[in-house]
């Protein structure tokens, strides 16, 4: 008989700067009733956990532990941040190797228990780690998801909430492609409480289109860039863009989020992971929207694609 799923329980593999910061904004949402905290290094678990729980008294009362695979079994999600990060310098896809090495660590343990949940990647590179962990787990494709350009795309609402003095939750606009340096951002369909952004730009007063566009769009993709070489990693913005895809799963919400997703034709796009839009809900990824792009983006969303499957090609599964 098939694991039933514990809507309840959260597990994160990987508790370094991503995993631990994730944990911390998860014990607060009181979306989990339980949460497992994995690692090689158990006593970083251990000291995680402890130092969470006590915010406890603050938030509500959780079960929060370090465990290992066994535990994660019936978890509704299990997140996986394990892995290196980029060292300044360093692009998300130069960590392809060490990273693969360590998911088949990972992920064959999760698959052999018979996990029923969504598997929910976020360590880098993050497209094709998810379509790694699809191939390793042989789970059905609506269940292993990668955080994908949620995060860029919350990005790119904060910068032009800025520019254009509003609050960026206004700001409908996304980011779609990898993860990574050749991410699309969506100029064709943005807009800001249904007035097109170039509109809106000119309503407060900025009327240098290209040039804000392109300014706006490379200080999105650079913005990791920059933190990692400021303070050595990013953790906050993902772990706040991870509990938003949590909710989304555990209450059945389904919005339409830019997570990473096996594609299947929308866009002429086949067998590539990538961040295009879907709604997400209980099951994972519930439908593939068919968002309108302009010929430039759709060009460019192809290039994002041939460049995340020429990096798969070379991967040895
Ligand atoms: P970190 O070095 O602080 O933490 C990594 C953790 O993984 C460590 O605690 C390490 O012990 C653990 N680990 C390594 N191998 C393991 C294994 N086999 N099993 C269990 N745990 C293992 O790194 P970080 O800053 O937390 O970043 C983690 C990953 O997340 C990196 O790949 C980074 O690039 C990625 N990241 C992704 C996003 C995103 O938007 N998708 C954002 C930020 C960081
Ligand atoms: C990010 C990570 C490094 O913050 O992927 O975008």
């Amino acid at each position: 008989m098939a694991r039933a799923v514990d809507n309840r329980k959260v597990a994160i593999i990987g508790c370094g700067f991503v995993g631990s910061a994730t944990a911390f904004a998860l014990m607060q949402s009181g979306l989990f009733t339980e949460m497992v905290l994995v690692d090689v290094d158990r006593e970083r678990a251990e000291g995680e956990a402890l130092d969470i729980a006590h915010g406890m008294p603050f938030a509500g009362p959780m079960n929060i532990y370090a465990g290992d695979y066994d535990d994660v079994a019936d978890a509704a999600i299990v997140i996986v941040t394990a892995g290196a990060n980029q060292q300044p310098g360093e692009t998300r896809l130069d960590l392809v190797h060490k990273n693969v090495r360590i998911f088949k660590s990972i992920v064959p343990e999760i698959a052999r228990r018979d996990f029923p949940g969504i598997l929910l990647v976020v360590s880098n590179p993050v497209d094709i780690l998810t379509h790694v962990a699809l191939k390793l787990s042989g789970l059905p494709e609506n269940r292993v998801i990668g955080s994908g350009t949620v995060l860029d795309t919350a990005r790119f609402k904060y910068i032009l909430g800025e520019h254009l003095g509003v609050d960026p939750r206004n700001v409908h606009a996304r980011i779609i492609g990898e993860h990574g340096d050749s991410e699309i951002a969506v100029w064709s369909t943005a807009n800001v409480s249904g007035i097109p952004v170039n509109d809106f730009c000119e309503l407060r007063g900025h009327f240098e289109h290209e040039e804000a566009m392109e300014r706006i769009a490379e200080d999105v993709k650079n913005s990791a860039y920059e933190i990692i070489a400021k303070k050595k990693a990013t953790y906050y913005g993902i772990a706040m863009s991870v509990k938003r895809i949590c909710e989304a799963i555990v209450r059945d919400e389904k919005p339409i989020l830019p997570v990473s997703n096996y594609q299947h034709g929308v866009h002429g796009l086949h067998d590539v992971v990538l961040s295009m839009p879907a709604v997400v809900g209980k099951d994972g990824i519930e439908y593939q929207v068919p968002a309108p792009l302009s010929e430039g983006e759709l060009a460019r969303l192809h290039e994002s694609a041939d460049a995340l499957k020429k990096v798969m090609a070379e991967l040895d599964l």
